[in-house]
């Protein structure tokens, strides 16, 4: 079953100096107890994306298309009902958890304000469940009790865990957890992730620009370059066998889990990611493409067929599967 549909969103940013377009007509779906990964470089549109899903762009943002969460038009929800569906149905977890948390409150008082504010359990109550969410996460239930200044970087996107399967949300949307952590804790942070979702039956939508991180989590990968996803498919196939020549880059830049250095520059993709105010005609990645051909420059590109469940915009797919 669908529990998330995404039908031409687009997100643009209103500036002094114009417009941003960050989000450029995106269609995805992700079904109850999926993984879904989103990866691109930075300045793809992934946190954009994920921000848009629960409304919490700022005022300058303007959003179009459509956003179904559980057949629910969010995009038109009264702010009552989000407010309650940020918590109840779907919840953040930020990149860098450090900025998620209230310095000067002790953890277990921000892991149970969901649950009190929500009206989903009495103090006691809330007191226990709290307990039971750091166990889930692997950490001593007296760490309720710390500041979170007193916990390492792994331990604090623990905490940020706990905050969000607080209210038993069907959907957590994960951006970059662990791009702040070292490579170990990382391995760990993501290892609780999955077993989490499989044993809560929770949707994940996790965002980063490490595809081989994705391709461990999550069963689908769609790859965003520039506001757009120009491949989509199953992630084991996306990450060893890429349609698209910019997820060859990516796949060939994250070959193991972690490696924050190439989070600016891929290794292997030349220039720079393009300015969305100035967007190159065409296929947007052709100044930067090493399999480009001249129609690309001002090639209309869509998201053609790329084999069984997959696809990928570039002229190359099209040719290659006999799609118009
Ligand atoms: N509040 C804002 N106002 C104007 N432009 C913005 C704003 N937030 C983001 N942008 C622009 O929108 C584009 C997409 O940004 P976004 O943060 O979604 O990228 P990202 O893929 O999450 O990058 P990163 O990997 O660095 O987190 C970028 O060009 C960025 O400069
Ligand atoms: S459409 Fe052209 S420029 Fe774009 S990815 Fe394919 S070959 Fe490269
Ligand atoms: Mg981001």
């Amino acid at each position: 079953m669908t529990l998330l549909e995404l039908d031409d969103l687009s997100v643009t940013y209103r500036i002094a100096a114009g417009e941003v377009p960050a989000v450029r007509g995106v269609s995805l779906t992700l079904d109850s107890g999926a993984a879904l990964g989103v990866a691109g470089e930075s300045g793809s549109g992934k946190s954009t994306l994920a921000m848009a899903l629960l409304r919490l762009l700022p005022r300058d943002a303007r959003v179009g298309g459509r956003i179904l969460l559980g057949g629910e038009d969010v995009l038109t929800m009264k702010w009552g009902r989000m407010r309650a569906v940020r918590w109840a149905e779907a919840s953040i977890v930020f990149q860098g958890a450090q900025h998620g948390l209230n310095p000067v409150r002790r953890v277990g008082d921000q892991i149970a304000e969901p649950l009190l504010v929500h009206g989903q359990a009495r103090p006691e109550a809330a007191r226990k469940r709290v307990s039971e969410l750091l166990e889930q996460v692997g950490l001593p239930t007296w760490r309720a009790r710390s500041y979170p200044h007193e916990l390492s970087g792994g331990q604090r996107q623990r905490v940020m865990i706990a905050m969000a399967l607080a209210c038993s949300p069907r959907l957590i949307i994960a951006d970059e957890p662990t791009t702040a952590l070292d490579v170990m804790v990382q391995a760990q942070v993501l290892t609780l992730i999955k077993e989490l979702v499989a044993e809560h039956d929770i949707s994940l939508l996790m965002i980063s620009h490490d595809l081989s991180v994705l391709a461990d989590v999550c069963d689908q990968l769609a790859v965003m370059y520039a506001g757009r996803v120009v491949e989509h498919g199953p992630s084991g196939e996306v990450f060893h066998d890429a349609r698209h020549p910019y997820s060859r880059a990516l796949a060939a830049a994250f070959p193991t889990v972690g490696d924050p250095a190439s989070r600016m520059a891929p290794k292997g993709l030349g220039g720079d990611p393009p300015d969305p105010m100035r967007l190159p005609g065409g296929c947007a990645f052709h100044p930067r493409c090493p399999v480009a051909l001249e129609e690309c420059a001002s090639l209309d590109v869509a998201l053609w067929l790329a084999g069984p469940g997959r696809t990928a915009a570039c002229v190359h797919v099209r040719e290659k599967e006999g799609a118009s």
